[in-house]
């Protein structure tokens, strides 16, 4: 029976895949890939689902699904901490492991949902700092299966944008994350100013974190909200009247629902302000105007 990926991601939508595998070794999860690029087959990396909207009719492809991947190494450095991590380790995990610990530098990923992957991928972070920040090295495997050790001087980290270029590289494996050694004390005061950040977000409800990048210098919840979009629904997917820039499923919500709200809020934005949004999540398959 196929996999219906709406199982694995944050809005609970999403078909199914052609191909689907949550490997426990990262040499299944080489030698998945390798076997996809060698038959010409399209493939996506879904780390915990937190950032992605998967269209209805699924994806005519393979899915890596990297949970399954989470082991972690910890060591003392000068100063500090090194954490090695797999890419399908919750950040929270390692979130809460640096917050009993006093190790400061991951304070700003307070209730950030989703995998080291994925937030690599995404540089996800806040106003406080994003994952870029903290990194040391990265392992990624090329479209030919061949892996390589990048190091921080060779990343180009930007706002929402991984350090390596995600085109060559297709699957991030391992990361380095170097942290600071702190008190208990300061790496709770300040996820206590990052947890403050967040107040106003949705975070209790079925979302997938913001829909859209700020644009330089702007805020698109801040957009959304002057041209209209709160309260907005499509189905059972609804623009969060906490936090515009949010997108919640209220039940049976389907992809296309999520989508064409979405669109429905950019083309408002559009007019209002005469500023096309870009999209946060990452858009997986087909979509069908209503
Ligand atoms: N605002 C409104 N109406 C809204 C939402 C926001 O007027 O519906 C106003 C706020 O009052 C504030 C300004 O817009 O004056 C900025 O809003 P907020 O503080 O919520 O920050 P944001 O720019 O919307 C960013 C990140 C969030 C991160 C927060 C806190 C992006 C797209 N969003 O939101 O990240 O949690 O800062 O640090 O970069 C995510 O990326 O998924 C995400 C949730």
């Amino acid at each position: 029976m196929k996999q219906l990926l709406s199982e694995w991601t944050t809005w609970g939508v999403g078909g199914p895949a052609d191909r689907f595998l949550t490997p426990h070794h990262l040499y299944e999860a080489r030698e998945f890939i390798r076997c996809c690029c060698g038959e010409g087959m399209d493939f996506f990396v879904l780390g915990g689902g937190s950032n992605v909207l998967v269209s209805d009719r699924g994806f005519r492809g393979a899915v890596l699904h990297t949970p399954g991947l989470d082991r972690m190494e910890v060591a003392c450095v000068s100063g500090g901490v090194e954490i090695v991590a797999e890419c399908g380790l919750s950040l929270r995990k390692v979130f809460s492991i640096a917050h009993e610990n006093g190790w400061s530098g991951l304070e700003f990923a307070v209730a950030i949902p989703g995998t080291v992957g994925g937030t690599l991928n995404g540089n996800a972070g806040s106003r406080m700092g994003s994952i870029g920040e903290c990194v040391e090295w990265i392992e990624a495997l090329d479209v030919k299966g061949v892996s390589h050790r990048i190091g921080r001087r060779e990343m180009d980290w930007d706002y929402r944008r991984c350090g390596v270029d995600t085109d060559t590289f297709v699957f991030l494996e391992r990361c380095c994350l170097k942290l600071a050694c702190s008190t208990r004390e300061e790496v709770r005061r300040r996820v206590s100013e990052a947890a403050k950040l967040r107040s106003e977000q949705p975070y209790a409800e079925r979302s997938a974190g913001c829909v859209f990048k700020n644009p330089p210098g702007q805020s698109a919840g801040y957009l959304l909200d002057q041209a209209g979009c709160k309260g907005l629904c499509v189905g059972d997917a609804c623009v969060s009247g906490r936090h515009a820039n949010f997108i919640v499923n209220r039940g049976n919500a389907r992809a296309d629902d999520i989508w064409n709200l979405a669109r429905l809020c950019r083309e408002r934005v559009l007019r209002h302000a005469g500023i096309e949004l870009e999209y946060e999540v990452r858009l997986i398959g087909e979509f069908k105007e209503s």
